[in-house]
């Protein structure tokens, strides 16, 4: 830790729901950076509908985290860069899962760096038994009745099940 700047990195996101990988690619960064902070954005770049709303993808987040001090969780509106800026934050941090991910993130990052050179976009790759999950598909296997207790925490499986009205 540097206590003179320490590194703050911001691992943005819809996170709807947060899943193992989001928690593996987060944890990996305490590697690199002091703190970091998990970002639910209102205002995808990609529009779509969510299950969860802000605030309980944020409380998901914190419940997932709770044993761990320098990971913490928000939400913001409007621009990352305008939101990294205001947290003091050097490096934004995206989880790679596979090369269908890579254009629209690189188009991301690119954007993003036009927009605020200080700023530097890292990308983390999952432990390779997380490579496949996708909160997206997280969703739906939950929403047919799927067994998703090997791709979410405790928390998340929960609010899932009352979400879906299955029993535990
Ligand atoms: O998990 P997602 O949906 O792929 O995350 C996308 C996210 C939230 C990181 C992106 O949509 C974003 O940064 N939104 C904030 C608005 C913004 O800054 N848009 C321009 C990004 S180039």
């Amino acid at each position: 830790m540097n206590a003179q700047r320490p590194l703050v990195a911001v691992y943005p996101g819809s996170f709807d729901p947060v899943t193992r990988g989001h928690e593996d690619i987060a944890r990996r960064c305490l590697r690199l950076a002091d703190q970091v902070v998990v970002a639910v954005a209102h205002t995808a770049t990609q529009k779509k509908a969510t299950l969860f709303d802000v605030d309980d993808r944020v409380t998901m987040i914190g419940e997932v985290f709770a044993d761990e001090p320098r990971i913490i969780c928000t939400s913001f509106q409007g621009l990352l860069v305008d939101f990294c800026r205001s947290r003091g934050a050097q490096l934004v941090i995206r989880g790679l899962r596979a090369v269908s991910d890579f254009e629209y993130e690189f188009q991301m990052a690119q954007m993003n760096q036009e927009l605020s050179d200080d700023l530097e976009t890292v990308f983390l790759t999952p432990d390779v038994n997380y490579s496949f999950i996708s909160a997206s598909l997280v969703r739906e296997v939950a929403r047919l009745g799927g067994d998703v207790s090997a791709f979410v925490s405790p928390p998340v499986l929960r609010r899932l099940r009352t979400a879906f009205q299955e029993t535990p």
